[in-house]
């Protein structure tokens, strides 16, 4: 052990290795000016979620006060049942259903003001840096396409309609035919600036750590009815920022989860 590595402070590794470890602590910290974040420094927080552009076209979901009886299933067996599930039935996801995904993974409790609002799942500094697209295949009601949740509204807004949609997210998933095969595919976005904003270079590290609890509650919501779903970290990243439509730098993949209703109860 060097004495660089005893020392608390140390900037970022010689080797690639390193600077991949660095990444996992909070080292990053000492090295920030924080007076000196766009915050600190009077900018205007940026927007709660992407703008929705004229003429988009939105479906309404089902409100979070009629979400409630949803499961009759307790917090302990959701939690105890769950696995990570690959395979998924025939059976569509309901519009209701689906609304409680979303909810649970992204839902808004709370607008706390311009820029701020409380969400269901924690993140760093309440700057909930993700945004969440669909690839719906297999949704009563919805056509095939890719759809990007609105968490102000509480509404899906229509992205696109690619075709051989679930040959082409199969393939972005690295070849892991089980993302393609769902009722609905959950792929996040980070949009790094919402974060940045505050924590300058230190934003990183939070965005993906608020990532899992969104991923996790996926988990958790999905089991109390009898869904499946199954956290994908492994994708192309060019392949699949470009069926989303994203730029890639501004806004980029960050995690997948597909979901569909089990095929074991
Ligand atoms: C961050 C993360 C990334 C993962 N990526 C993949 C993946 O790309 N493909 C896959 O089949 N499973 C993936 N998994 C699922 C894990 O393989 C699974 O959680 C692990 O085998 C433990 O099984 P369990 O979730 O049923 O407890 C991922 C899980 C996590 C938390």
């Amino acid at each position: 052990m060097t004495a660089s590595h005893v020392k608390g402070r140390r900037d970022v590794g010689t080797s690639s290795r390193d600077s991949f470890r660095y990444f996992l602590k909070d080292s990053v910290r000492q090295i920030v000016d924080f007076r000196n974040t766009d915050q600190q420094r009077g900018i205007a927080p940026p927007p709660l979620e992407k703008p929705i552009p004229d003429g988009a076209h939105l479906i309404d979901l089902v409100p979070a006060e009629r979400l409630h009886d949803i499961s009759a299933m307790n917090v302990f067996t959701a939690i105890a049942s769950r696995r990570s599930r690959r395979a998924f039935s025939s059976e569509p996801l309901t519009l209701k259903e689906l609304s409680f995904l979303l909810w649970a993974t992204q839902g808004i409790r709370k607008i706390a003001g311009p820029g701020t609002a409380f969400r269901v799942v924690p993140s760093a500094g309440c700057r909930h840096a993700l945004e969440t697209y669909l690839c719906i295949f297999n949704v009563e009601g919805i056509e095939e396409g890719i759809y990007r949740y609105l968490p102000v509204e509480h509404q899906l807004l229509l992205v696109s309609q690619p075709a051989q949609l679930s040959a082409r997210i199969a393939a972005a998933a690295l070849s892991q035919d089980f993302v393609g095969k769902c009722a609905v595919a959950f792929i996040w976005t980070a949009v790094p600036y919402r974060m940045e904003w505050r924590y300058g270079i230190a934003a990183h590290k939070v965005i993906a750590l608020d990532a899992g609890h969104v991923c996790q509650n996926l988990y958790t919501a999905c089991e109390a009815f009898h869904a499946a779903t199954c956290a994908v970290a492994a994708y192309h990243q060019e392949l699949m920022d470009s069926l989303l439509g994203v730029d890639g730098d501004e806004e980029f993949t960050i995690y997948i989860a597909p979901v569909g209703k089990s095929t074991t109860k």
